[in-house]
């Protein structure tokens, strides 16, 4: 059952080497006697699934948060919430959105809205796109298909893992006619194995290549090491345990961490497609990947996941449109998408303002479609996607604006953008100040 969630069909076949190929099993594979253990967390985590409120009830994206956090198993509640270390970034890259203020022009003509727009030349209802997120099966026996259907179904573009617990192909197949998706890549060690993966996405009608730059090694995700050490330790191992483990641990190994720019050209050259680098965390690097001649880039720390304390995306985003123009860096070819912490409507508008006239900004969001899918499935996305609509549709009225085209960066304040306070409550959990110097009458 858990490899089962983990791995995409196929993967056997396709990367175990023939020799180790035993047999086939005889009959059922013996249980172990922690698969029919239900210990008080889990008959809890039953009765919420029972009790769960309908999708009716779902108001925003918190709410589809509320329920993943109670319906699913701990480990993939753990590997889905984390962040890494303090989770400072993971925080912050929501908290910066509430620090852009908008600037709401009046007596507009707002009685049509339209959402749409393009994205890297595919056309989308709305400017934001379900991000690249692994292992959607630990939370919804349909997976990234499930995804791939909700947001087919609504017009959004869905960006497809290489770590998908389904296989590409599968998720491809669960494409609705005319839907676009496209492919994240992990540089594998192998080249031999990166380019098939390229050239599959290509065949698959994938629309564009996002290489991941930002894992070299994987973040301290100590909420997602935790878990699994917990829940392994009904007897006493000791020292043998491995505390490293968890299940981003399990799925990062194959990953090169000797990737640099020439690996990017080298990728570039194998494929017509766009090619955009995710996980761009410095104006430079920005920079960089335009020199590259890169399609775009993707400013993102991966949900607060690797690196902790790298900027909040929305705060780069504001530090680099500027700089790129005057650089005079930025070509209508050239876009920049952004994702982390994005969790309203306002969120969505506020980045795509920021890029404004000089460069479109497309917004990603991850958490909140694991968790819609986790809940719901497919009704769970299209849900969630429509709550989004709704409150662009609300949003932009309020502000004065009717297409997402007219967006400018006078819609939006920055000045407040940079300077915050980020509230540490694993430091203030145990940290204890010094006692007040003491009166002679104290002791
Ligand atoms: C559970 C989970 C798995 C992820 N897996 C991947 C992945 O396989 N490849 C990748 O490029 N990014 C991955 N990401 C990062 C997301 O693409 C994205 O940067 C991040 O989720 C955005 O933040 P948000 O979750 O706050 O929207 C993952 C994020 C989460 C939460």
């Amino acid at each position: 059952m858990l490899y089962e969630n983990l791995h995409p069909k196929g993967t056997i076949e396709k990367f175990l080497p023939p020799d180790k190929f035993m047999g086939v099993l005889d009959g059922e594979a013996p249980k172990l006697a922690s698969d029919y253990a239900v210990d008080e967390d889990e008959s809890t985590r039953l009765e919420y699934i029972e009790n769960k409120p309908p999708l009716s009830n779902m108001q925003n994206a918190y709410d589809f948060e509320q329920v993943a956090k109670n319906i699913l198993p701990k480990d993939a509640w753990a590997y889905y919430s984390c962040g890494s270390d303090d989770e400072i970034s993971m925080r912050e890259n929501h908290y910066a959105y509430q620090r852009v203020y908008f600037r709401p022009r009046i007596c507009v003509d707002v009685k049509e809205i339209d959402t749409s727009t393009t994205l890297l030349g595919s056309e989308t209802s709305v400017p934001f796109y379900v991000t690249a997120t692994a292992l959607a099966k630990l939370g919804h026996p349909e997976g990234e298909c499930s995804i791939a259907r909700g947001a087919g179904k609504e017009g959004v573009i869905q960006m497809i893992s290489t770590l998908s617990s389904m296989s590409l192909k599968e998720i491809a197949d669960a494409r609705i006619p005319g839907a676009t998706q496209w492919f994240q890549l992990y540089i594998n060690e192998d080249r031999k194995i990166a380019k098939e993966m390229v050239k599959e996405a290509e065949n698959l009608g994938m629309k564009a290549i996002f290489i991941t730059v930002d894992a070299p090694s994987l973040g301290n995700r100590e909420k997602d090491k935790r878990m699994k050490f917990v829940n392994d330790t009904d007897v006493d191992l000791g020292d043998t345990v491995d505390r490293d483990s968890g299940a981003s641990k399990a799925l990062s190994s194959f990953i090169d961490c000797s990737v640099n720019w020439k690996d990017i050209k080298q990728v570039k050259s194998w494929t017509h497609l766009p090619v955009l680098i995710k996980g761009v965390q410095t104006v430079e690097d920005v920079i960089e990947a335009y020199d590259a001649g890169c399609q775009g880039v993707v400013l993102s720390n991966h949900g607060g996941r690797q690196l902790d304390t790298s900027p909040p995306p929305i705060e780069l985003l504001a530090e680099t449109v500027p700089v790129m123009k005057k650089l005079n860096k930025l070509r209508p070819d050239f876009e920049i998408l952004i994702d982390g912490g994005v969790k309203r409507g306002t969120d969505v508008l506020k980045a795509v303002a920021i890029g404004g006239k000089d460069v479109r900004v497309g917004v990603g969001i991850g958490r909140p479609f694991l968790y819609a899918n986790s809940g719901y499935g497919e009704e769970g996305v299209r849900k969630l996607i429509q709550l989004l609509k709704d409150e662009l549709v609300m949003d932009m009225r309020l502000l004065g604006v009717t297409k997402i085209e007219d967006l400018t960066s006078r819609h939006v304040d920055t000045r407040r953008l940079i300077g915050r306070e980020a509230i540490n409550y694993l430091y203030d959990s145990v940290y204890i100040p010094i006692d007040a110097v003491k009166f002679s009458n104290e002791n």
